[in-house]
């Protein structure tokens, strides 16, 4: 069994369902999880889940990463369009970096064009609601079989 596709969920997405639902969808983060784990369960993967308001423990799941994931989808959120350090640590990892968004930032304020975590991931997919996180673990499986 390859070792698990690591998903990291950057701040205020705990708050999913209840945040900006006109953006970001009626679905929680537990929904987003489950969807997650299936999608990765098709693929004969598994899956570790984690969500952080906090840099620094985002960062610790990262380094974590560097031996115990087989690939990385992460929605850096906020933190995507600010992070050097997250960027940093993304760096460090052998395994494909996939970043996801809920919705599309280059449709959005200006601001939010730019990610850091984009000049360290493979690919980005974004602005498909929770489908998103779907596509980005086929994407992960997909890379992770290739590499097998
Ligand atoms: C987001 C987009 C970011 O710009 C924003 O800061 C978020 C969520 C998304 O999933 O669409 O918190 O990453």
């Amino acid at each position: 069994m390859p070792k698990p596709i690591y998903v990291l969920n950057g701040p205020n997405l705990n708050l999913l369902g209840e945040r900006e639902p006109e953006i970001y969808g009626a679905d929680t983060l537990e929904d987003v999880r489950k969807r997650c784990k299936i999608r990765a369960a098709a693929a004969e993967l598994t899956i570790e889940f984690h969500q952080s308001n906090h840099e620094g423990e985002l960062i610790g799941w990262v380094q974590e990463a560097r031996t115990k994931a087989s690939a990385l989808v992460i929605n850096p959120a906020g933190y995507g369009h600010t992070s050097v350090a997250l960027l940093d640590a993304l760096k460090t990892l052998e395994i494909p970096i996939i970043e996801c968004h809920l919705s599309n930032p280059a449709a959005r304020e200006r601001f939010r064009r730019f990610t850091y975590v984009s000049l360290a991931a493979k690919g980005v997919v974004s602005g498909f609601g929770v489908m998103s996180y779907e596509l980005a673990i086929d994407a992960a499986a997909a890379l992770v079989r290739a590499s097998a």
